[in-house]
C-alpha cells in the first residue's frame, strides 16, 4: 500500500489564502462583469470528477462558467493520455487557443490530467505552446489555488508534475456538472499494470476512499434530489482492499443500496478478475442497482490476454457473465475490447469475434491497439499493420451491430420506467437499464423525471418510445 494522505478541511484553509488573491487579481483583470472560466474535460470519469473539483475552487475565486473559450479570461484543459488520438485531439484544442491569447493577453491559460502528468508531454507542450501558462499533473489537483497564483506571478511557463503519490482529496468545494446525475469517485489508481496501458503510470497506486464519507456523500446527494448515481473509480472491484476497515466493493455497494430515497445505482469501471459471485449476489438482492454490467474484456483470446497481464482467461470471464445471469437473468452487459494488439493474429482476432457472439453485449467499446510511451506492449513486437487492424476493427463492429439490432429489435412493445436525461436533437432522452438510450417526444421540463415508456421501434442503436405517464419530481 502507498502512504496514504488525506487532504482535508485543513489543506483546503491553507488554499483559502491563494482563493483571496485571485478573486482580487480577476477582479481587476477581466472581460465581462464577473471573471469567466471555461473548463474542458478530455477522458474518462476520474478526470470529470476532478473538474468538478477544480470547478469547485474556481467558483470560491468569483469565477462563473462559459462554454466558449473565446469569453473566458481563464480556460483551463483537463486532458487524457488512454490513446495517441485523445492526446492529438488536446494538441490540436490547445494550439487553437494562441489566437486568443494574441487577441486578450491576459487570459490564463491551464492544461492539467493525465497527459501532461507525463513529463516527455509536458515537455513537448513548454516547447510548442509557451502562451500556456500553468501545467499541472493529476497528483497536485488539491494545490490548485497555489499553482494559479505561482503562475499569475512567474512570466514564463509554470509546470508542475511531481511523482507524489497516494493522495485523497476530501473537504474540497465542487461545482457537479449535472443536477440528478452524479458521480462519486470511490477509489483512485490502479495497481493492474495491464502491458498497454499509461492509467497507472499518470494515476498513481491503488487508494479507496473511507467507506464512511461515500455513504454521506451519496445521501446527501440523494437528499439534494440526485436521482442516478454513479461510484467511479479504475478498478471498483478491488475497493477496499488492504484497508483496515473490512469493507470490500460487494459491501460498500450493499450499505449504499440501503440509504433511503428512489435513485438508481451504477459503477464503473470492473475489471473481471476482481468480479466475484458475491458481487452479483448483491445485486440481484439489491433494490436500487441497476442491471447494466460494464466488464471490459479486451480480447477473446487467452494468448493474448496473457499478453496483456489481465490475469484472467477466456473461460473465466465466460463462468462469470454465465453466472451473472443465472442470478440476475435481465442483467445486460457492455464491454471494452482493444483490436491489434501487438503480435495479434487473426486466429486470435476470431477468438475476439466467437467470444462477442457468446456472450451477446448490449453495446461495445472498440479500440484500436494504440501504443503508450513507457509501457511494456509498447516495445512487444507489432507486425500487423494499421490497414488490417481497421479492417478487424470494422468486421467486429459490424458484428455487434447485428447483435445490437437483434437485441434491441426485442424491445419493441415493452415498457420500463425510465429517468429522462436530456434533450438532443429535438427529442428526450433516456437510459433503459440494460443501458440503452431511448428517445421519445415530450417538453423539456420533463428532464428529471421518471416516466413509463413504451419502446415503439428500434432501428440500429436508437430507439424510440412513446411516454405514457410521468411521475411527479
Ligand atoms: N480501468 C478501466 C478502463 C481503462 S481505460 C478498465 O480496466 O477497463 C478504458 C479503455 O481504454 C480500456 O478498457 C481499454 O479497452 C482502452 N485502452 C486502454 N489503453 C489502451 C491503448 N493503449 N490502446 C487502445 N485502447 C486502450
Ligand atoms: Fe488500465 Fe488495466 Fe488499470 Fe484498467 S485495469 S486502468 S486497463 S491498467
Ligand atoms: Fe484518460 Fe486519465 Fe481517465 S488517461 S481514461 S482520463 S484516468
Amino acid at each position: 500500500m502507498p502512504d496514504i494522505k488525506q487532504i482535508t478541511a485543513k489543506e483546503w484553509a491553507e488554499q483559502r489564502v491563494f482563493v483571496d488573491k485571485i478573486r482580487t487579481y480577476f477582479s481587476m483583470h477581466k472581460r465581462n462583469n464577473t471573471p469567466l472560466a471555461c473548463v474542458r474535460t478530455f477522458g474518462c470519469q476520474q478526470n470529470v470528477s476532478d473538474s468538478e473539483r477544480i470547478k469547485g475552487m474556481l467558483s470560491e475565486m468569483g469565477f462563473g462558467f462559459t462554454e466558449s473559450p473565446d469569453d473566458a479570461d481563464f480556460i483551463l484543459f483537463n486532458t487524457c493520455a488512454v490513446r495517441e488520438h485523445a492526446v492529438d485531439r488536446v494538441f490540436g484544442n490547445v494550439g487553437a487557443l494562441k489566437a486568443i491569447k494574441t487577441r486578450y493577453p491576459d487570459t490564463l491559460i491551464a492544461v492539467c490530467g493525465c497527459m501532461v502528468q507525463q513529463k516527455h508531454v509536458a515537455k513537448r507542450l513548454k516547447e510548442h505552446f509557451p502562451f500556456v501558462g500553468l501545467v499541472f499533473g493529476t497528483h497536485v489537483v488539491h494545490q490548485f489555488p497555489e499553482l494559479v497564483w505561482q503562475s499569475l506571478q512567474s512570466r514564463s511557463q509554470h509546470t508542475v508534475t511531481p511523482d507524489m503519490d497516494g493522495v485523497i482529496v476530501e473537504d474540497f468545494p465542487v461545482v457537479r456538472d449535472g443536477t440528478f446525475k452524479a458521480f462519486v469517485p470511490i477509489m483512485y489508481g490502479c495497481n493492474n499494470f495491464c502491458t498497454y496501458c499509461i492509467v497507472p503510470h499518470v494515476r498513481g497506486r491503488e487508494r479507496s476512499r473511507d467507506p464512511e464519507r461515500i455513504l454521506r456523500e451519496i445521501g446527501d446527494l440523494v437528499q439534494a434530489g440526485y436521482k442516478d448515481i454513479t461510484l467511479v473509480g479504475q478498478n471498483v472491484n478491488s475497493y477496499g482492499k488492504g484497508e483496515a476497515h473490512g469493507i470490500d466493493f460487494p459491501e460498500l455497494l450493499r450499505r449504499a443500496d440501503e440509504i433511503e430515497g428512489d435513485f438508481l445505482l451504477r459503477f464503473m469501471t470492473s475489471h473481471p478478475k476482481d468480479a466475484t459471485k458475491r458481487l452479483f449476489d448483491t445485486i440481484a438482492q439489491s433494490r436500487k442497482i441497476s442491471h447494466h454490467f460494464h466488464l471490459p474484456v479486451q480480447s477473446g483470446s487467452d494468448r493474448i490476454l496473457k499478453e496483456m497481464n489481465r490475469r484472467y482467461t477466456r473461460e473465466q470471464y465466460l463462468s462469470l457473465v454465465s453466472y451473472a445471469r443465472q442470478v440476475i437473468p435481465d442483467i445486460s452487459f457492455t464491454s471494452d475490447i482493444i483490436v491489434g494488439f501487438p503480435g495479434e493474429t487473426r486466429e486470435d482476432f476470431e477468438e475476439t469475434l466467437s467470444l462477442v457472439k457468446e456472450v451477446g453485449f448490449t453495446s461495445l467499446f472498440t479500440f484500436i491497439y494504440s501504443p503508450r510511451v513507457g509501457t511494456p506492449a509498447a516495445s512487444m513486437p507489432d507486425p500487423v499493420d494499421k490497414a488490417e487492424k481497421t479492417a478487424w476493427l470494422q468486421e467486429l463492429t459490424a458484428l455487434q451491430q447485428e447483435i445490437s439490432g437483434e437485441r434491441l429489435s426485442k424491445l419493441i412493445g415493452t415498457t420500463h420506467r425510465v429517468l429522462i436525461e436530456r434533450e438532443a436533437e429535438g427529442y428526450l432522452e433516456a437510459r433503459l437499464s440494460e443501458n440503452s438510450v431511448v428517445r421519445v417526444e415530450g417538453q423539456p421540463e420533463l428532464i428529471g423525471s421518471y416516466a413509463e415508456v413504451e419502446i415503439t421501434a428500434a432501428r440500429s442503436w436508437i430507439i424510440e418510445g412513446k411516454i405514457h405517464s410521468v411521475e411527479p419530481k
